[in-house]
């Protein structure tokens, strides 16, 4: 027993997953209102008009209506704390929901009901398996026309390779809509009730009075075959990501959202463990330890700060407290630790594993930094992706290249970009996985150092993380052609070739090397 096994056990740290316009927006918003965290409904919507909300700290997010950033959502319901790490819903900002994804338990699936399992929904659940995250699933949208529940859950197995067992059934779908059936209890909720009406079965006249004939009937029959035919819930496989519990709602209409938070409190996992280089750490343990995740510039545009977010994996963080930064050995104090509202932020006296702090700073932390009370210890896993699209970047002013490095480091440091000096000291490239992170990088080098940029091609298209066990070989091949060798932000080289076959031709000449597409940060 410790004593950090009540505030541990209550916590639940999540990211919901979609396809762009599945409702994860709405999703979000009506959970943060069961957890009394906002006030009105809209406030973390209001697609068209973004002026008055959170997500509103960048200009670009502003004029193109996505998401750029991602925030933090602290909310209390049911004796439970949820931490709601959203994520940007455009893919080009892909990275980002990785690294996302590397500081939560569990994670939403939320599916339109209308289309199943779409592209970006496939992605992301391929990141979560990595992770062995798990994922419970809500059907969304089924106060429209749908595809058969039957389909939808052959589609989540056969698509994802995953488990599934309905926990609800539809009651009604489309116009008919009115509620969830729980498969388990016999019992029905309409309409986000507070509590579940306990029913004699799928066939109670109270359900019956609820849908037209035609409806009723398809209901009972579906209830019985599902009863009949859906694989129980092993809470073990769902922890270990094999099964995935299914819920069906509308969010617009605060249906099913209620059972999908209760089943979240019942049974999403409190904070894991975390691997580190050295050990493994428990979430209870004394002494805390945590890890920077996102680093994010200008969420308060009357403050130019910089937030690192740090998930606090073991032990408690308290205000005041000095934290070691293992990567350099220095003490920093955490004197303003914040949390997230949807809202608002406050200052956080205490914090627990799976909590989400934001640590102001003026560039002292980076992605993939660990903090600890003194162990050298260092978390795996916030990784980095091998960009896509590489480009050097042109500053109008030639005075001004100095100015341009230090920006493009600290741009590097956030995650904005990646940046890589080559060897031979001639001007870095930048990399991307989306061509909006340029757009993004482009805006806030004008508007925060005053840097007017251009970007110009560069002849590489791929590049590649060059590690090997033998001394002198990295050095060997770079010498061969030293403008096509980098190092990225931590040091490490980084090849960058021409075409895929210029980097088989290489790998087949270097059979020595390891050439890699994907580096856990430090
Ligand atoms: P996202 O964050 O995943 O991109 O989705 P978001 O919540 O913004 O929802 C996308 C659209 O789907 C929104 O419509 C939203 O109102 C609608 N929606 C979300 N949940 C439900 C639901 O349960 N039922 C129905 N019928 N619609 C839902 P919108 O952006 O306002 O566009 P429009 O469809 O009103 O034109």
């Amino acid at each position: 027993m410790s004593a950090l096994d009540t505030p541990v056990s209550k916590r639940r740290t999540f990211a919901i997953i979609s396809h762009p316009d599945a409702g994860k927006t709405t999703l979000t918003e009506k959970l943060l209102l069961f957890g009394g965290a906002i006030q009105l409904a809209g406030q973390v919507k209001a697609k068209r008009d973004r002026r008055n909300t959170r997500s509103d700290w960048m200009g670009i997010e502003r004029e193109r209506g996505i998401s750029v950033v991602t925030s933090v959502m602290t909310f209390e319901y049911g004796g439970h704390v949820f931490n709601l790490l959203d994520t940007p819903g455009h893919e080009d900002f892909s990275e980002d929901t990785y690294r996302t994804l590397t500081a939560v338990d569990a994670a939403v699936m939320v599916l339109d009901g209308a289309k199943g399992i779409e592209a970006r929904t496939l992605k992301l659940v391929e990141v979560c398996r990595l992770r062995d995250i798990p994922i419970v699933t809500f059907i969304n949208k089924m106060d429209r026309d749908s595809m058969d529940p039957f389909d939808l859950l052959d589609d989540i197995e056969k698509t994802l390779a995953l488990d599934t067992t309905p926990m609800t059934w539809p009651i009604g779908r489309g116009k008919s809509f009115a509620g969830s059936y729980d498969l388990s209890r016999s019992a029905i909720r309409l309409r986000d009730a507070e509590d579940q009406t306990p029913v004699n079965g799928p066939e109670d006249g109270r359900i019956q009075a609820l849908l037209p004939p035609q409806d009723y009937e398809n209901f009972v029959g579906e209830v019985e075959l599902a009863a009949g035919a859906a694989k129980p819930f092993v809470r073990q496989s769902f922890l270990e990501g094999h099964l995935t519990p299914v819920y069906w709602g509308s969010a617009l209409r605060d249906m099913g959202v209620k059972d999908l938070i209760d089943a979240l409190g019942a049974f999403a996992p409190s904070p894991r463990e975390q691997k580190a280089d050295s050990r493994t750490v428990e979430a209870n343990e004394e002494r805390m330890t945590g890890f920077v995740f996102k680093i994010q510039a200008n969420m308060d545009p009357n403050h130019r700060d910089r937030i690192a977010f740090m998930r606090v994996c073991s032990g408690k963080l308290t205000r005041g407290m000095k934290a070691k930064l293992v990567r350099t050995g220095k003490a920093i104090g955490l004197h303003t630790p914040q949390f997230f509202f949807a809202q608002d932020r406050s200052i956080a006296d205490e914090a627990f594993a799976g909590d989400i702090v934001g640590i102001p700073n003026h560039g002292t932390l980076r992605i993939g930094d660990t903090l600890t009370e003194g162990e050298d210890l260092v978390f795996r896993g916030v990784p980095s992706f091998a960009p896509e699209i590489l480009r050097r970047v042109r500053v109008a002013d030639a005075m001004k290249a100095k100015k341009l490095k230090e920006a493009l480091q600290q741009m590097a440091e956030e995650g904005v970009v990646q940046v890589f000096q080559p060897f031979d000291g001639s001007q870095p490239i930048v990399g991307v996985v989306g061509s909006l992170q340029l757009d993004v990088l482009k805006e806030r080098l004008d508007a925060e150092y005053g840097l007017e940029i251009s970007f110009e091609t560069t002849r590489f298209s791929v590049c590649r993380w060059v590690t090997t066990t033998e001394p002198g070989k990295i050095d060997e091949f770079a010498r061969r052609d030293s403008s096509a060798m980098c190092r990225d932000l931590d040091g490490d080289a980084v090849y960058m070739a021409t075409s895929p076959y210029s980097l088989k031709y290489e790998e087949d000449r270097w059979p020595m090397l390891k050439f890699t597409d994907v580096k856990d940060y430090q």
